[in-house]
C-alpha cells in the first residue's frame, strides 16, 4: 500500500438545513474519530455553513467547498471566488463533480476552475468519471480526455498539489460501489495518464474513489482498489456511518 497520506472527504452536497445540525454533524464525526491517526478527514457542506464550521476544524479536521466560481473577483452574479473562501479555514475545493457537470460546467469550465483553486493555495479535488462502460473500451479515451483537457494548463510543480477523485458516474447514488478489481484497473489507468502528462511529477498525487461508498465496503475499495481514500456522498450526513467509512480507510496498512 502507498506511503501517502489517506484521505477521506464528505461531499454532503445541498444538505443538513441549519447551522446547529451542521455543527453536530462534525461533532459527532470528530467524537467518533478520536482515535484515527493516519487519515485526514475533510467536510464538504454548502458554502453558506463554512463560516459556522471553521472554528471546529483542527489538525486532521479540514474543510473543503462544493464549488467554486473560475473568476477571481468581479460582475459575476450568485457565485462564489476562492479568495472569499481563504477567510473561511477552508482548504480543499471539489472541482468538475459529476452534478455539476451535468449542471452544464464543460472540462474547460472546469480546468478554469482548477486553475482558480491552485491560484488561491486551496487542493482541488478534480472530479473525473465515465457515465458508462462501453464494451469497447471508449471509457477509457473518455477518462483521459478528461485529465488531458483539464490538467494540461497545470504546471509540473503543481500537479502534486491536485487531488484526483476517481467517481464512475453510473455509481454515484446507485446501490452499489464499483469491484475493487475493477478500481484497481482503473487506478491503473489514471496513474499511467497521470503519468503521460507529468512523467515522474505525478507520483505523489492522491487518487481518491467515490460512488456508493458505505462502512460496508470501505475498506475493501481501498485496500484491494489501490487508491488513497474516498470521496462520500450518502453516507457523510450520518456521523456514525461517515465515522465507521473513515475508520475502515485508517485500518488499512
Ligand atoms: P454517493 O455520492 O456516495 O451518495 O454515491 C458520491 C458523490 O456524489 O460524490
Amino acid at each position: 500500500m502507498s506511503k501517502k497520506k489517506k484521505l477521506v472527504v464528505g461531499n454532503w452536497k445541498m444538505n443538513i438545513a441549519i447551522v446547529p445540525e451542521a455543527k453536530k454533524l462534525v461533532n459527532g464525526v470528530k467524537k467518533k474519530t478520536a482515535k484515527v491517526r493516519k487519515t485526514e478527514i475533510v467536510f464538504c457542506p454548502p458554502s453558506i455553513y463554512l463560516q459556522a464550521l471553521a472554528p471546529l476544524m483542527k489538525g486532521r479536521y479540514k474543510l473543503g467547498a462544493q464549488n467554486i466560481s473560475g473568476e477571481d473577483m468581479g460582475a459575476h452574479t450568485g457565485e462564489v471566488s476562492a479568495q472569499q473562501l481563504k477567510q473561511f479555514d477552508t482548504t480543499y475545493v471539489l472541482v468538475g463533480h459529476s452534478e455539476r457537470r451535468k449542471a452544464g460546467e464543460t472540462d474547460d469550465v472546469v480546468s478554469k476552475k482548477l486553475q482558480a483553486v491552485l491560484r488561491a493555495d486551496f487542493i482541488p479535488v478534480l472530479c473525473i468519471g465515465e457515465s458508462v462502460r462501453d464494451e469497447d473500451g471508449a471509457y477509457l479515451q473518455f477518462i483521459k480526455n478528461q485529465l488531458v483537457k483539464t490538467l494540461t494548463p497545470v504546471s509540473k510543480g503543481a500537479i502534486s498539489d491536485v487531488v484526483i477523485a476517481y467517481e464512475p458516474v453510473w455509481a454515484i447514488g446507485a446501490k452499489s460501489a464499483m469491484s475493487p478489481r475493477d478500481l484497481h484497473e482503473m487506478t491503473l489507468y489514471i496513474k499511467k495518464c497521470l503519468r503521460e502528462i507529468f512523467g515522474t511529477y505525478a507520483e505523489s498525487v492522491l487518487i481518491l474513489y467515490g460512488g456508493a461508498v458505505s462502512p460496508v465496503n470501505a475498506g475493501e475499495i481501498v485496500r484491494e482498489g489501490f487508491v488513497d481514500g474516498l470521496l462520500v456522498g450518502r453516507d457523510s450526513l450520518d456521523a456514525q456511518n461517515f465515522s465507521d467509512i473513515v475508520r475502515a480507510v485508517d485500518s488499512v496498512k
